[in-house]
């Protein structure tokens, strides 16, 4: 048996981790090494697991020719500057649908990349990443190993951002396979998980012959611990809101 103290940096941190206009990148927020998973676009880049991940699924469909990058990971100054730009050259409407508050971006966090099917003429905000060829391809296997396309049309109410075809995040697998077959926005999956409780009653995912149980614990100050069997193979992630999502291979 092993006991772990789930902190408040752990609160803020993790590949669940929610950033939206609700919730702001947390000051804790840990970067971890930033990587360019495009040889071609060294300026480009994500979190190192993130990008080590995504550059599996480029190879594994053959992406690499046809799929560039168009952002990553920004600062708060590259996000202040862009939402100041696109609100001169898009006005205001226009760029609160399609570009993060700062401080509001997942593009912070490096967990997010926008994606553009390459031609010579990429718009920065909006790039095409059509529901078809080699993009839809991306889009179908992504979720397999843990990214999502982030922003649904159908979704803007929730997550506040219009549809985005070309902002895959990442959130870790399974998590990003059972958001994607349920249609949740990762707001809606985030409030999903807190009904199955750890150590009572934790979501179980079976995917060959595997079993994986995702649950939730509430953040309860200096008291929050969770017990692990030693053989547990585990993940735990903070949602920068109130809890945590721990994920255990069995
Ligand atoms: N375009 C997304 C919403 C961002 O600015 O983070
Ligand atoms: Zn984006």
């Amino acid at each position: 048996m092993m006991i772990v103290k789930l902190t408040k940096n752990n609160l803020y941190n993790g590949s669940l981790v929610l950033v939206n206009a609700d919730n702001p990148i947390n000051e804790r927020f840990k970067y971890g090494n930033l990587v360019a998973p495009f040889l071609e676009y060294e300026n480009i880049l994500i979190n190192e697991r993130a990008s080590n991940i995504l550059r599996e699924v480029l190879n594994n469909i053959n992406g690499y020719e046809q799929i560039i990058p168009v952002s990553g990971y920004r600062t708060l100054e590259e996000q202040i500057n862009i939402y100041n730009s696109s609100v001169i050259v898009n006005g205001e409407g226009f760029t609160a649908k399609y570009v993060a508050e700062p401080n509001c971006s997942e593009h912070q966090t490096g967990l997010a990349i926008d994606l553009a099917q390459r031609s010579n003429n990429v718009d920065f905000i909006c790039p095409e990443f059509p529901y078809e060829g080699i993009c839809q391809v991306f889009r179908d296997v992504a979720m397999r190993y843990g990214f999502i396309e982030r922003y649904k049309e159908e979704k803007k109410d929730i997550t506040k951002i219009s549809g985005e075809p070309w902002h895959f995040r990442y959130v870790g697998y399974p998590h990003a396979e059972i958001i994607t077959k349920s249609n949740m926005a990762l707001e809606e999956y985030l409030e999903f998980i807190k009904d199955y409780k750890y150590g009572e009653n934790p979501y179980v995912y079976i995917k060959d012959g595997r079993k994986i149980e995702i649950s939730y614990k509430e953040y309860d100050g200096e008291n929050t611990f969770i017990r692990l069997e030693d053989s547990d193979l585990y993940l735990i992630s903070g949602n920068n809101y109130d809890g945590f999502i721990i994920t255990v291979w069995r």
